[in-house]
């Protein structure tokens, strides 16, 4: 853990650092509520999203937590009114610009899962030149999922094995879930520990549908703007007072062996 504020230091004190989550995803909704509950326009909340994912951002680095999952935008985004489209993909751009020389300051890599294909090409083209800079960072990752479908990347997977099979590379009864994680835009990525979703909404919305299988979900009411340190905290706080137990029973804390990825290193946490 890197230095904290003494603000910082007071609002982590009920945490217990050794137990942090190695991977957290956050579905950050509520930007378009809380604006228009100002009378403001959607793109208003954006921003204000923009900056609350700075600071949640820099506070994983901080704590030591190791990959931090964002839902930006769903494959079904692009059906907004075009201004919102439009504003949102500038903030993208920007974000990935203006936040390198920050990253490699500290240490964070930057990822993006979903059809990039379909992104403005100046935006994939600031996104690409970021997550090339940034690919030998370690402190922390993050992972921008962008004009993503949890359906159309399992679809993808199931495209790429066909494949495999079809030129006789793979034997059907060969495959195994390992085959089908290291498939995904996530292959290499350990599968989240917690999954936040913002703005009260008890749903999934086609976010990394495979990868949460075994994954703790923290629901607030919280709106995006408005989550910041604080609330980030007393998120990992309630999923430090979780019991995860894969399916089995009390008392046997090691997570099974399917869970766990390929070739990875055993995790630092307890489960
Ligand atoms: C959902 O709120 C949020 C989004 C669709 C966009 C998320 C984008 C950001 C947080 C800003 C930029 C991101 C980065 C990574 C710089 P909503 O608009 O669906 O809210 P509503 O449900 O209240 O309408």
């Amino acid at each position: 853990m890197t230095s904290l504020s003494s603000r910082m230091r007071q609002l982590v004190r009920d945490l217990d650092l050794r137990r942090l989550p190695r991977h957290v995803a956050i579905i950050m909704d509520g930007n378009g509520r809380w604006a228009t509950g100002r009378g403001l326009e959607r793109l208003y909340g954006h921003r204000r999203g923009k900056a609350s994912v700075k600071a949640i951002v820099e506070l994983s680095r901080k704590i030591g937590i190791e990959y931090l999952s964002l839902y930006a935008f769903s494959s079904e985004n692009w059906q907004r009114p075009e201004a919102e489209v439009k504003g949102l993909m500038n903030l993208l751009k920007r974000y990935a610009t203006t936040e390198l020389d920050r990253m490699m300051k500290n240490g964070v890599r930057l990822q993006v899962i979903g059809n990039m294909r379909k992104l403005p090409t100046d935006v994939r083209q600031a996104l690409k030149h970021t997550v090339e800079q940034t690919k030998r960072n370690r402190d922390l990752t993050v992972i921008l999922a962008l004009s993503y479908s949890a359906r159309e990347e399992i679809a993808n997977a199931v495209k790429g094995i066909a494949r495999k099979v079809k030129r006789g590379d793979l034997q059907p009864e060969d495959i195994t879930e390992d085959t089908i994680a290291s498939s995904l835009g996530t292959a290499g990525i350990p599968d989240p520990d917690l999954l936040i979703r913002t703005s009260g909404e008890v749903r999934l919305s086609n976010f990394l549908l495979w990868q949460v299988a075994y994954t703790e979900i923290y629901i607030t009411e919280t709106l995006w703007p408005d989550f910041r340190e604080k609330q980030f905290i007393e998120a990992l706080r309630q999923f430090q007072k979780r019991e995860r137990r894969f399916g089995r029973v009390s008392g046997d804390d090691e997570p099974p062996e399917a869970v766990e990825p390929p070739d990875r290193a055993p995790l630092r946490v307890a489960r």
